[in-house]
């Protein structure tokens, strides 16, 4: 992968950037230590950027590779005008094996693939990046708009919890569930933000504080574990999660760590948000037990900042997403509003709702 620095003020509201007819992705591996992107040319660079997490949480990794596809499709035009799209199908694919949970992946190569049957001949370099630049944009403003909603739940002066990162890092800009609690502090009713940190990636500590910092929220991290007792000490009104994927009858797969997070807010009477686009809704995976849950090499819990922490001989089991029941959430936002008390007819019929 090639790291590159680029003369541009770093923001995590543009960590997905298209420049000089390449893809560059703010390396999420390193911050807040280092900002660098790195730059993709094809499919492979960006599959490989997607894997191993340089861009990630779902929206984002969505985004990226509609910019892959357009990547991939300028370099197979280049190599065979007569035969290039049967030469992308194999990059259709190595997108797909990049990371199983987020299905706003899936979506998003869904989405080209019908585009792709509309497609007249000739080089489809510029309508296939006119749709990632489409895709990316329609992001940031789906998540201004579910901002709102979620925000508009919210009581004045609320402290919330919040798990992974799901800021404008993980999206076009903006973020789900960070979004949600940008708009409702913007509108004074977020005062304080308890950030899980997120083991094993950190991406609490490394990539939301980053954020919440930056845009003044006030923020206090916690280890995973702290966040039960952080709700019995009181004073917690809702917990704040994004999705990577939400099933038909409303379950919910989530950074590891969001199904707990649930099962103590209702325990001691907290509300639970999940924000995240229709793009994360599945309606073709019937519940959580169908959700394909991504396992990440042992090595990420083993290790700690580059250092082994854990006993010699020691294993580990490195699930990186669980599913949270619906009967467990109390609202599910998306740019098209509020489901409350989710399940399979209230989804069904939110996704008819055109606006
Ligand atoms: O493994 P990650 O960092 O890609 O996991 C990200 C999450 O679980 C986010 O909560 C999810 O993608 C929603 S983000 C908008």
């Amino acid at each position: 992968m090639q790291a590159v620095t680029l003369d541009i003020p770093v923001n995590a509201d543009a960590a997905i950037v298209w420049q000089d007819d390449h893809l560059y992705l703010l390396d999420q591996r390193v911050l807040p230590q280092r900002e660098i992107f790195i730059r993709c040319s094809d499919a492979g660079s960006t599959a490989a950027a997607i894997r191993a997490m340089v861009v990630r949480g779902a929206p984002a990794i969505g985004i990226t590779a509609a910019y892959g596809i357009a990547l991939a499709a300028r370099q197979r035009y280049a190599q065979s005008p007569a035969g290039w799209r049967e030469l992308l199908d194999a990059d259709l694919e190595l997108l797909a094996g990049s990371r199983p949970t987020a299905v706003n992946l899936f979506w998003a190569i869904e989405r080209y693939r019908g585009l792709l049957r509309t497609l007249p001949a000739g080089d489809p370099f510029a309508r296939l990046l006119a749709e990632a630049k489409e895709i990316h944009v329609r992001d940031r403003a789906e998540n201004r708009a579910m901002g709102g909603y979620g925000a508009a739940l919210i009581g004045d002066r609320s402290a919330v919890i919040t798990h992974c990162n799901t800021g404008g890092l993980a999206t076009g800009g903006h973020g789900t569930a960070l979004g949600v609690i940008r708009s409702a502090h913007a509108q004074g009713k977020v005062s304080q933000v308890f950030a899980d940190e997120t083991r094993p990636w950190l991406q609490g500590a490394r990539l939301t504080a980053w954020e919440l910092v930056r845009d003044g929220i006030p923020v206090q991290l916690m280890a995973d574990g702290a966040a039960a007792a952080r709700m019995a000490a009181g004073g917690i009104s809702w917990v704040i999660v994004g999705a990577d994927r939400i099933a038909a009858n409303g379950d919910v797969a989530n950074k590891i760590g969001t199904y707990s997070l649930a099962v103590a807010a209702r325990h001691h009477g907290v509300k639970f948000m999940v924000a995240a686009p229709t793009s994360t809704i599945d309606p073709g995976t019937a519940g959580g037990a169908d959700i394909p849950i991504e396992a990440r090499d042992p090595e990420e819990v083993l290790h700690c900042g580059g250092a082994r922490v854990a006993a010699p001989g020691a294993g580990a089991w490195n699930p990186v997403f669980d599913v949270t029941p619906a009967e467990l959430v109390d609202a599910m936002v998306t740019e098209r509003g509020v489901v409350s008390n989710p399940g399979r007819e209230a989804i069904a019929a939110h996704l008819e709702i055109r606006r």
